[in-house]
């Protein structure tokens, strides 16, 4: 399958998949490429920019395939040195680049500078229209099933995505409840070029997080996920788990007057606790919907094969079958 995605980013198969904190480190990205995707690299699950540059490096290692690195603009009153992981990526090769959290204006002349392809996430049409204002090469659209932030509005892709394909010129992939060859399909048809998953890449043999949290995406159901820190604007969602609880229970209590700090044991500093050593109730941790369709934990590789097998299908032969007059069961 060629689109514009493919193109862009010199991919087998537009699958991509999206920086994720203490998930995305090289052996996820390399696993991901290597199955002929695109991996993505956390750049701020890195201490500083050094060990970032030690991690790509480590990636290339590990593959030949194009991979990005995330890089996530958060809003916290100590912001890391972004001028220095933006020289990493440069100095690293790195040919594509995906931002998200606020717009990349300021680092997006140093990146296209370098030739490097931008994507960056957002969650309306207002944000990726602005993305497309500024120079990036495309974008990726996250509707309100995803796990992590999806913004303020709460609108799901099946509307996000036919609005974004008829404000947007740039390419887009959808982004937000995608796990499968009806995914992508679906995607494809509703305008976008390609897909980004996130919680469909966490169960996966190569993804280097505790079997835990692999075991927790496959028993969850699609009515596992909850929204956090909605009163501080700054949503998310998370798989529940007694840490997400209580936090609502505080939520509910303090209402208007809920500040970051009467939160920051159940949402700081916690990923490494769970993504790394397994215990599952030490707090909120991203999880999207799409925990629902995930029923196992096949390698990067037979999870591409079977979606690009899946879509093949799909589009050949039910979809064929249907323009043909076959009645489906
Ligand atoms: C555990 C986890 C951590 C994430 N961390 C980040 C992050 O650091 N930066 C970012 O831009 N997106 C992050 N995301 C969002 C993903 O890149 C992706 O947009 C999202 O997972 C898509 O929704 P899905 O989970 O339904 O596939 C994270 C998602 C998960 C599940």
């Amino acid at each position: 399958m060629k689109t514009a995605i493919t193109e862009m980013f010199g991919i087998e198969h537009p699958i991509i998949q999206g920086g994720m904190h203490f998930v995305g480190f090289a052996e996820m990205a390399a696993a991901v490429s290597n199955a002929g995707g695109l991996g993505i690299i956390t750049g701020l699950t890195q201490k500083t920019p050094e060990d970032l540059a030690n991690e790509i490096a480590k990636c290339r290692d590990m593959t030949d395939k194009p991979f990005g690195v995330n890089i996530t603009f958060l809003p916290t009153l100590n912001p890391p040195d972004y001028p220095a992981i933006v020289k990493a990526v440069i100095d690293g090769g790195v040919k594509v680049v995906e931002t998200a959290g606020r717009n990349p204006q300021e680092v997006l002349p140093y990146l296209k500078d370098a030739g490097i392809k931008v994507i960056h996430k957002c969650t309306s049409v207002r944000h990726s229209l602005k993305a497309q204002d500024i120079g990036c090469d495309a974008v990726s659209v996250d509707g309100f099933e995803c796990g992590g932030h999806p913004g303020e509005d709460d609108v799901p892709n099946m509307i996000l995505l036919p609005r974004a394909a008829d404000e947007l010129d740039i390419p887009f992939v959808s982004s937000g409840g995608q796990a499968d060859g009806r995914s992508l399909v679906a995607s494809l048809a509703m305008g976008a070029q390609g897909m980004n998953m996130g919680t469909r890449f966490i169960a996966t043999k190569e993804a280097p997080v505790h079997e835990n949290v692999k075991q927790a995406i496959v028993a969850a159901s699609e009515l596992d996920t909850r929204l956090v820190m909605r009163p501080l604007r700054n949503t998310e969602r998370v798989l529940t788990n007694e840490a997400v609880e209580r936090l609502l229970e505080k939520e509910k209590a303090l209402g208007a007057d809920l500040k970051f700090e009467d939160i920051i044991n159940e949402v700081a500093g916690v990923y490494p606790r769970i993504m790394m050593d397994g215990d599952m109730d030490a707090g909120a941790w991203s999880c999207g919907m799409v925990a629902g369709l995930i029923y196992d934990i096949p390698t990067c590789k037979e999870l591409i094969d079977r979606i690009m097998a899946e879509a093949d299908q799909i589009i050949n032969e039910r979809l064929a079958g249907f323009m043909k007059g076959t009645v489906d069961a």
